[in-house]
This record gives structure tokens, sequence and C-alpha cells, in this order.
């Protein structure tokens, strides 16, 4: 490891502050830009997290051009982060994902993960089976890897000390055509990132009791 390596590692927070320290931000510095280098290593460290047959079927919108978070603005219901933020993520899910598993697999034998024969099984039986679901169960699965993705990607940004705000607050139809998102693309949800000028209000969480069950849901 080298020495700036080195400092770089002791600067990154803990992981159980990150976790602890996130909270949804809606107040934002509009002076702060970050750059592609910076918003590429935060989404490029979200895409380890996991996904149905690794296919990653997340994609990125990054919205920070000026113009666009205004356009953005009405169809996300006014919400003021949208153009204070430094920049707003779409988060979409490619229902057609399975387009690219001979690449991922392929990167997979190359990288010497997996046998070549292995990964021609693999593949077919994944594109066989993807290309072949019924729309609303495709649907499912993006949300699901969706809702993974986002969540890596919030608390990776508040380790680079970065705040955020998941939105489900906008108008689907409205956001799909203003931006054109073709039928390939669900929209899973927007993401506010940016440097708060005010924390985020403290939440409270139901105690544990009322949301762990074991072994029966009694
Ligand atoms: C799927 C989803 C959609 C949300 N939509 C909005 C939204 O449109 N606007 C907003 O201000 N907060 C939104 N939130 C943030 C929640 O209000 C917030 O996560 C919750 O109150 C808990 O607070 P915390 O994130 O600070 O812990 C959303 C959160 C999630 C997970």
């Amino acid at each position: 490891m080298t020495n700036s390596q080195n400092i770089h590692t002791l600067e990154q927070q803990s992981f159980l502050d990150v976790i602890k320290e996130r909270r949804s931000v809606r107040t934002y510095d509009p002076a702060v830009h970050i750059s592609r280098e910076e918003m590429t290593e935060i989404l490029k460290l979200a895409t380890l997290a996991p996904s149905s047959s690794n296919l990653q079927p997340w994609r990125f919108l990054v919205i920070d051009k000026s113009e666009l978070k205004q356009k953005l603005l009405p169809i996300a219901y006014n919400q003021q982060q949208v153009v204070e933020a430094s920049a707003v993520i779409a988060v979409l899910g490619d229902v057609e994902s399975y387009k690219k598993a001979e690449k991922i697999y392929g990167q997979a034998v190359e990288a010497g993960f997996m046998p070549a024969d292995t990964a021609k099984s693999f593949i077919e039986r994944t594109v066989g089976m993807y290309s072949s679901l019924p729309a609303e169960k495709a649907r499912q699965i993006v949300y699901t890897d969706g809702g993974l993705i986002s969540m890596q990607l919030m608390l990776v940004a508040r380790s680079k000390g970065y705040d955020t705000v998941p939105m489900g607050g906008y108008d689907q139809a409205k956001f799909i055509e203003a931006f054109g998102i073709s039928e390939q693309y669900v929209p899973v949800m927007l993401i506010a990132i940016g440097k708060a000028t005010k924390p985020g209000h403290p939440t409270t969480r139901l105690p544990i009791e009322d949301v762990v069950f074991f072994n029966e849901m009694s």
C-alpha cells in the first residue's frame, strides 16, 4: 500500500459511523460540484452491490446540469433539493439486463473466476430464463436490485463526505417522458446528492421487537 492510500484509508469513516450518520438531507449547498471523476468513483463502488444472477441491471442517469435539474423540479413536486443538490441520480432498472450476461460471465472467465464451459452454460440458462420472464416479474427483480444499489450508493456517498436523500416523490410518467427513458428502463428512485447546509432531521426507528421474528411470524 502506498502512503497516500494509507492516509486515504485512515480518512475513511468507520462503517458503523457511516451507517449511523447517514440521514436524508433536504438542504444542500448549490455551489458544490461533484466532479465526473468523483461521481464515477462513487458509482463504481456502489456497483459492488449484489444483484440477481449478478446481472447488475442498474443504470444511472446523473442529472447535474442546472437546466435539467430545473426541468426535473416540477416533476419531483418542487422538492427543493432537486435544484440545490450537486446532482440528482436517477436509478433505473434495465429489464433487458440479460443481454449483458455474455459480457459479465466472459469477464469472470477472463479473470479466472469461472471455467469457460461453466460460463457458457450459465449464460444460456440465464438468457433463457430472464428473457422469458413475465414483465411484472422482470420489474420486481430490477426493483429489488435497484433498492440494493441505491442503499449502497448512499452509504458510499456518506463515507466520502456527501449527503443524500432517496426520492420516490416524483411523477414517474412525466419523468419518463421528459428525460426520454425507453421502456427498457424502469425508474427505481431518484437520489439527490451533495453537501448538506443543514443536517437532516433525526428520525426514530420502531423498537426492534416490532420488526424481528424468530422462526415464526407471530
Ligand atoms: C423509496 C423512498 C422514497 C423516498 N422519497 C422521499 C421523497 O420523495 N422526498 C423526501 O424528502 N424524502 C423521501 N424519502 C426519505 C424518507 O423520508 C427517509 O428515508 C425516512 O424519513 C427516514 O429518514 P432518514 O433517511 O433520515 O433515516 C424516501 C425514502 C425512500 C426509502
